[in-house]
């Protein structure tokens, strides 16, 4: 059923059994790939929220998880050249294997500007694991995009953790506008 959210309109797009599989599969594939190692986890708030919960719930090896804050769209459809910081990462990660977690890959600026921020304290590794992707929007293709649970076309999404204007992070399934 179609839903409106500040005056725009919303169909199903992945529903949450589609989703809950996808997941189940990616939690088994970090498994595999990190099951020599104690991966530090971090989550890229807001929208990653209810996929991490969901990811971790997968992970059956030893793993940390942390998060950061981190905000490029302030409100609007289409994310800005800026990125404000929120919360800075709390752990000491030199040495480690990271998993960055994220709802979303458009341009690839917000996660550009994070990983050249974790270089810095020299983590043993870095991957990214995104729930979705945007690759015709992408200005460069991070390096690090290595798990990604489904690639979509330049739409715009809201459910699962993604919002719109702070709205419909609580849907269960993934809407796109029409
Ligand atoms: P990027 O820096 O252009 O890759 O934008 C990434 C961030 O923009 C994501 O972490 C989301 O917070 C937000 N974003 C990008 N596309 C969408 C969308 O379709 N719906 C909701 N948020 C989005």
């Amino acid at each position: 059923m179609k839903l409106e959210i500040e005056g725009l309109e919303f169909e199903p797009f992945i529903a949450a059994d589609e989703i809950a599989k996808r997941v189940r599969v990616m939690g088994a594939q970090l498994n595999i790939d990190y099951a020599h190692t104690r991966p530090v986890i971090i989550g890229v708030l807001n929208g990653s929220f209810m996929f991490i919960a969901d990811l971790i719930k997968q992970i059956t090896i030893p793993c940390e998880v942390t998060f950061t804050k981190l905000a490029s769209y302030y409100g609007g459809l289409s994310s800005t050249q800026k990125i404000r910081e929120d919360i800075d990462i709390s752990v000491n990660i030199e040495g480690r294997d990271i998993i960055l977690v994220e709802d979303i890959v458009e341009t690839g600026n917000t996660l550009n500007y994070l990983i050249e921020k974790l270089q810095v304290r020299k983590p043993a590794s870095i991957a990214i694991c995104s729930l979705l992707s945007k690759p015709a929007a992408h200005d460069e293709r991070p390096a690090e995009l290595k798990y990604i649970g489904f690639e979509i076309g330049n739409d715009y999404v809201v459910g699962y953790g993604l919002d719109y204007q702070e709205l419909g992070r609580n849907l269960k399934e993934i809407y796109r506008k029409v």
